[in-house]
């Protein structure tokens, strides 16, 4: 295809609309489908470069999750079926027996400093300038800090054979991502750091790593006591086979993503943060635990969740915030309690189908309404 001339970032964006429906040869169709509402392109704009429209996602509820005692009806955006229905049909069954508990550690994230050839002596460096780069990083997270947050810890560790030293800053973010806040932290330190530590920056930027914020939940259900050994079993093949592992997390992963994805939260953060701890043994492992304990099942999920409630995409996108009224306008650490019983309860639905008669009966039945629908 040729390039777009005049280029697509010098148009408005109803021309570049224009060119997309005639460069895809769009029938009316699909048209009427691609343009949706007119007000929506202005925000399109808003939130991405080279904006012509919108590419929606089917935006479905799963019912009942009783988390701490309190009835979530939870937005899940995907274009996977049987993930909304696995949810469902799993917290009828925790109901029964009182439902998941669950809860998240303080929202800390971290923003790293990298310096090349740093002074000798690093450590006893920051020691004497500690208590001025702390003043220095307070006064640059001055509004976190007074909503309850701010930092929380500055440390070092050297990369010894690059010769590199990571400055790590530590801040609570509250029911923010703190992407934003954590970059400008990181850059706005650079200068102060190269001077009392030695060296020059490498890099300035936060780690998506959310190993210092885990959330968790847990869960004993009544099930067959056959089925219970089966899916205790399965747990344990994915702590044992990387290459189940995989799959097994991914499918805790399709509730707890469309449940990001409803809510604005950045996907590619939260999968990468998952994944990375998932690996942290040295060995790629199931995320989940079942085990049988006399006449239970029971389960336990711990994962990193940066999960924001306020801020970026989150507090521009209406249906994110419509998704996060639905939740009860919750904080960051109810959202991510939500979203670690959500991830234990998919698992345990198809641990479940797959140790029993296996997914693909109702695969294929969702499958059938799919292409039947659309004949
Ligand atoms: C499908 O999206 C997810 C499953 O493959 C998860 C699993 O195998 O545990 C069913």
């Amino acid at each position: 295809m040729e390039k777009p001339s005049p280029p697509l970032r010098k148009r408005p964006v109803v021309d570049r609309r224009a060119w997309w429906l005639s460069a895809s040869s769009a029938t009316e169709a699909q048209t009427r489908f691609f343009e949706g509402t007119g007000a929506d392109l202005e925000l399109a704009d808003t939130l991405v470069e080279n904006a012509v429209g919108w590419m929606p996602i089917p935006l479905g509820v799963a019912s009942g999750l009783l988390v701490n005692g309190i009835n979530y009806e939870v937005p899940l955006a995907t274009e996977e079926p049987s993930v909304i229905a696995a949810v469902s049909y799993a917290a009828s069954v925790a109901a029964r027996t009182g439902g998941f508990t669950a809860g998240a550690a303080a929202p800390i994230m971290r923003a790293q400093v990298f310096l090349e050839h740093p002074g000798a002596e690093a450590a006893a460096r920051l020691e004497a300038s500690r208590t001025a780069l702390e003043a220095e990083a307070r006064t640059h997270l001055a509004s976190m800090e007074r909503r309850g947050g701010g930092l929380r810890g500055l440390s070092l560790a050297h990369l010894t054979d690059l010769d590199v030293l990571v400055v790590r800053l530590d801040v609570d973010v509250r029911d923010a991502m703190g992407a934003n806040l954590l970059n400008t932290l990181a850059e706005a330190m650079t200068p102060s750091l190269e001077k009392a530590l030695g060296g020059k920056k490498l890099l300035a930027i936060l780690s998506n790593d959310a190993s210092l914020r885990p959330a968790w939940a847990e869960v004993k259900l009544s099930v067959d006591p056959e089925r219970a050994r089966r899916i205790a079993l399965a747990s344990a093949v994915a702590q044992a086979d990387p290459q189940r592992a995989v799959t097994h997390n991914k499918g805790i992963m399709n509730g707890i993503t469309a449940l990001a994805l409803a809510t604005g939260n950045d996907t590619r953060a939260l999968e990468a943060a998952v994944h990375s701890f998932a690996a942290s043994s040295g060995t790629y492992r199931g995320l989940s635990r079942w085990t049988v304990e006399g006449e239970f099942l029971k389960g336990r999920l711990e994962i990193p969740l940066a999960l924001a409630t306020v801020g970026g995409s989150v507090g521009i996108h209406p249906t994110a915030r419509m998704a996060l009224q639905l939740l009860g306008s919750p904080d960051s650490p109810t959202l991510c309690s939500v979203a670690a019983a959500l991830g234990l309860a998919q698992n345990f639905a198809a641990l479940n189908a797959l140790t029993g008669e296996g997914i693909q009966k109702g695969h294929m039945a969702l499958h059938q309404r799919r292409t039947g629908a659309t004949a």
